[in-house]
């Protein structure tokens, strides 16, 4: 592919999983060494043999999958491996740490740059990196769905920050599948399709629909499935009271029924995926119970929800979803050896038939079971965690964010089965900071603000007014309370 960056450009990159835009970002940032072809940086040609010679010229990258050492300080992680080293004593270090401060205030960034990486959140983290980067003087910083992981307000302060950076000259090469992130920040755009350029010009020429018939090279519905009913006199097969962990999540209750999505809003923070976790048993809850079928169960185990056919697609699937040096098929079927092996011998060949016709679904590319899920593209990573749950045909099954990183084609795919599941009788528990996802797919909303159940919302009520309203309302009580 042929293309070019200016100076001081914010230049998207768009295209369907698997279409090559990590890797052209990685080979601009010298992680990977490309084939054939040349670089050539202020019209000079380079080669790039590792990310330090990249960064020589000022060229980084934020990747997709964040690159952060979670037992170090935000300040540490910045300066691992800086050109300006560590080297130099305590004095040194604190004079560079003080740089880091600065910049986190200049970009107005909000991070405490003392505390440790694990304990903030993932879009705190992803903020780590991009200070990384800033921190390198970069004039070129390739950032790979800076956005995905980031709640609505949080992907905006970013893109202010984007703004603020291309105005003092820097070029974003900016890689990402939330299309109206790309048309409210981009100036040029370059469309990608199977490692090739289908298109590139001038962003204010693109609408998200021409956008997503170049990536697909047709055009594609953006509608949601329509909702299906759920039975009125059916029994729960989730039901949680009073739930609390003591810290982050305070009394919250509410019920799942059979055939029922229901979505979990609120701001960042506000405790939702915590409320996953002690569901799933992941964590000990402080308070309260959690019944299934009517029937309390061992609670802070997670041996006992997976017994109790329930199902977990974490947030991050790097850390908690996916084994990456292992394939398709063993992940999909890794997590139920039990369920595999109760029945005793199943033909490796039927395994490996079944593998395929759930890839297909989900429209992996390539849909090889036995491909190492470490050389899958990040959004084709997500649909393998996806089929994880396909394969264990779980009663509850519990998604949090579970199209981040997808394109849009998968993305209407993924919602089609959500839906799909839940006609054949799956509960399903969605958490999606995608405000259109939620509403689009939920039954009932259940709204979340400081650890605590503020709204809940069914049918008619499920609109994006109603959900913001609860969810702000109740963060400006305590506010002024704390004042009083
Ligand atoms: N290490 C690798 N070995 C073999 N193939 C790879 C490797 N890394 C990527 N690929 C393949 O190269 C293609 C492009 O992948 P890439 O990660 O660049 O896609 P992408 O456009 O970033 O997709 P996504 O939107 O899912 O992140 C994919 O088909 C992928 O499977
Ligand atoms: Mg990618």
């Amino acid at each position: 592919m042929d293309l070019s960056i200016r100076s001081g450009e914010v230049h998207a990159l768009v295209g369907e999983n698997g279409a090559g835009k990590s890797t052209l970002g990685r080979c601009l940032a010298g992680v990977l060494i490309p084939d054939e072809g040349e670089l050539l940086v202020d019209a000079a040609p380079v080669q790039y043999r590792a990310p330090r010679d990249a960064l020589n010229d000022g060229i980084t990258i934020v990747e997709q999958e964040l690159a952060l050492v979670p037992a170090m300080s935000v300040a540490d992680n910045v300066l691992l491996g800086h050109r300006k080293g560590a080297a130099g004593g305590l004095r040194r270090r604190r004079a560079l740490s003080a740089e880091v401060q600065g910049l986190n205030d200049r970009f107005a960034l909000g991070l405490e740059v003392s505390r440790t990486v694990e304990s903030l959140t993932v879009a705190d983290q992803q903020k780590v990196e991009i200070l990384r980067a800033l921190s390198r003087q970069a004039r070129i910083i390739v950032m790979d769905e800076p956005t995905a992981r980031l709640a609505r307000d949080e992907a905006d302060n970013l893109l202010r920050v984007i703004r603020m950076l291309a105005e003092q000259g820097t070029a974003i090469v900016f890689i990402s599948h939330i299309l109206d992130d790309v048309l409210s920040i981009a100036e040029r755009v370059t469309v990608m399709r199977n490692g090739e350029v289908v298109k590139s010009g001038e962003a204010a020429a693109e609408t998200p629909a021409s956008l997503v018939e170049a990536m697909l090279g047709r055009a594609a519905s953006l509608e949601f499935p329509e909702k299906r009913p759920v039975g009125v006199d059916v029994a729960p097969i989730l039901s949680v009271r009073n739930l609390s962990d003591g810290r982050r999540v305070h009394d919250v209750s509410f019920e799942v029924r059979p055939g029922e999505i229901l979505g979990l809003g609120g701001l960042v923070g506000c405790g939702r995926s915590e409320v996953a976790r002690l569901v799933f048993g992941a964590e000990r809850p402080a308070r309260g119970a959690i019944e299934i079928d009517g029937a309390v169960t061992g609670i802070g185990s997670v041996r006992h929800a997976v017994g109790h056919g329930l199902a977990y697609l974490p947030e991050n699937r790097k850390d908690l979803g996916l084994l990456l040096d292992l394939s398709s098929q063993e992940n999909a079927t890794l997590a139920h050896l039990d369920q595999v092996t109760r029945w005793g011998f199943i033909s490796p060949r039927r395994e490996r038939r079944e593998a395929t016709a759930i890839l297909e679904r989900l429209s992996v590319s390539p849909a090889d079971p036995a491909l190492r899920v470490k050389a899958l593209s990040g959004g084709n990573q997500q649909k393998v965690l996806f089929s994880k749950w396909l394969w264990q045909a779980p009663r509850l099954l519990i998604a949090d964010e579970p199209t981040r990183g997808v394109d849009v084609g998968a993305k209407f795919a993924i919602y089609e089965l959500l839906v799909e599941l839940a006609a054949e009788g799956m509960a399903i528990l969605l958490i999606s900071s995608e405000m259109e996802e939620l509403i689009g797919l939920s039954h009932r909303v259940v709204v979340m603000a400081r650890g605590r159940g503020v709204a809940e919302l069914d049918g008619e009520q499920v609109h994006e007014e109603r959900i913001l309203h609860a969810a702000f309302a109740s963060r400006a009580e305590p506010a002024r309370e704390a004042s009083a």
